[in-house]
């Protein structure tokens, strides 16, 4: 699978600025990555931890070629479902995939889904990022932040949270997206 425009895939690589030198996990390939974290996902039951002890690995290749691998919980069964049969046109881009891994994949998407109140309501065009939650949370970032060259849009969760990729979004584990004044919050 290969992404829908040239700076789309690596945007996130801009080099933003890591706070605290953490590594910059952007970088690594997607697959390594996941499949690490499978394995140490168990440890890190932070209450902001969204990653499922296994994830699949269907989803970690055909799912993160152009954006993170959004945590199933962060959206219900309702949206996942609708997700996976609408992958041609998805938010504008052709994201087809055979009907094997669409079967494949929807089953895991619906059965991790989250089934929580806060995610219960589908949220406009089954995005996250316009959920009541993510719109609480992030009320703080200024509107102009997520239309910066290192960030793109507000689906691109990794330009600020570095563990995004491991399912994490601890409020500690943030960066700052190159052009951001610190302190924005
Ligand atoms: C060819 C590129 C591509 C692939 C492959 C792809 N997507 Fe996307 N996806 C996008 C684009 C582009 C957006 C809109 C991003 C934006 O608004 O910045 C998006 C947005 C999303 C969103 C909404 C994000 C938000 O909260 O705003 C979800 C959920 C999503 N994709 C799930 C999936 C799933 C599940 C798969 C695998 C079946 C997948 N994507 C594969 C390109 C892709
Ligand atoms: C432009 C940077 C940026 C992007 C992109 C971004 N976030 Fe955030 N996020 C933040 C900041 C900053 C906070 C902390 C807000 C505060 O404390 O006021 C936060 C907080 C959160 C929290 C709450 C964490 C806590 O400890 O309470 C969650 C969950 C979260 N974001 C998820 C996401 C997801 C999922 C995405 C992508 C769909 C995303 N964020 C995209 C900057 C971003």
């Amino acid at each position: 699978m290969h992404c829908w425009r040239e700076s789309g895939c690596a945007g996130l690589a801009e080099q933003p600025q890591v706070i605290s030198g953490q590594v910059d996990s952007v970088q690594l390939n997607f697959f390594t990555t996941v499949t690490l974290l499978c394995s140490l996902s168990a440890v890190h039951a932070g209450s902001h931890d969204f990653k499922p002890i296994q994830a699949l690995p269907q989803y970690a290749q055909e799912c993160a070629a152009c954006h993170v691998a959004y945590p199933p919980a962060l959206l219900s069964a309702d949206s996942w479902q609708r997700i996976v049969t609408g992958l041609s046109q998805h938010y504008g881009v052709d994201a087809s995939l055979d009907a094997a891994q669409i079967d494949t994949i929807g089953r895991w998407l619906a059965s991790e889904a989250g089934a929580y109140k806060k995610v219960q309501t589908s949220p406009p065009e089954d995005r996250i990022s316009r959920s009541d939650w993510f719109v609480r949370k992030h009320r703080r970032v200024d509107p102009e932040i997520w239309r910066l060259a290192s960030v793109k849009s507000p689906a691109q969760c990794t330009a600020c949270h570095i563990q995004a990729d491991q399912g994490r979004f601890d409020e500690h584990d943030l960066r700052t997206p190159a052009g951001m004044k610190k302190g924005f919050r």
